[in-house]
């Protein structure tokens, strides 16, 4: 199945207003476990988050490593305006800014990581350049994203089982995500591309692939 485009930012109000509300806590704790495996012992990493969305993950993450610093980041400000109302007590940092042109020093950042950013990117290739740029050496990259399925038909079959539950709009966004997401192979060529062909990547669930750091 060809890759069909869906809207890069998002920043309507009632997909903003839709996707805050959703509860996505056991795939986003499930993230964050996955990235402290990933990590193993490190000391106050600056970490950064690109497309945080209402910043559930990184808000997750500062409760599990509170000595962590850690930056949550979109090119959406109505996502951005959730995620500061979301934080509360004050240990994320938020920054708007457009992942394929990060407004940081060169290997500035000890850890980068994300969780469904890569399918609304047109071209991710400048974003992987972005990554490679910004990561201190060592560092760690730790990506999640759809994995885009054969076919329409399992496509709709995903979003029934996984968000059958969830409101009408969400449903069509999460079609619409399926099938602007990247195959594996996709990844592994844009990998290479950007000089960051020593990332690891592969399908993590039935309808997720990971990018990481070994
Ligand atoms: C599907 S949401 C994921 C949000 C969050 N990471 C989560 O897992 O709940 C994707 C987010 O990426 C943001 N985004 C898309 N393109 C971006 C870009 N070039 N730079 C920064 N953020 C971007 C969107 O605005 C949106 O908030």
């Amino acid at each position: 199945m060809q890759r069909e485009l869906e809207p890069e930012v998002m920043d309507l109000a009632d997909e903003v207003a839709a996707y805050a509300q959703a509860d996505f806590s056991e795939v986003n704790a499930a993230f964050v476990e996955r990235l402290i495996e990933h990590a193993g012992i490190l000391d106050a990493p600056v970490c950064l988050d690109l497309g945080t969305g209402p910043g559930d993950i990184p808000l997750r993450l500062a409760k599990a490593r509170p000595g962590w610093r850690i930056v949550g980041s979109d090119y959406s400000w109505p996502m951005l305006a959730t995620a500061r109302v979301a934080n509360g007590g004050g240990t994320v940092f938020w920054l708007g800014l457009d992942a394929k042109a990060i407004p940081f020093p060169d290997a500035a950042i000890d850890v980068v990581f994300s969780n469904s950013i890569l399918h609304h990117v047109p071209d991710p290739i400048p974003l992987w350049r972005e990554i490679r740029r910004i990561l201190t050496p060592g560092g760690l990259v730790f990506l999640r994203d759809l994995a885009r399925p054969e076919s329409r038909e399992r496509a709709k079959a995903i979003v029934e089982r996984y968000a059958g539950q969830e409101s009408a709009l969400l449903q069509a966004e999460y079609y619409r995500s399926l099938l602007a997401a990247f195959t594996v192979d996709e990844v592994r060529m844009q990998l290479d591309a950007a000089g960051l062909g020593f990332l690891q990547v592969a399908m993590a669930s039935d309808r997720h692939l990971d990018v990481w750091r070994l």
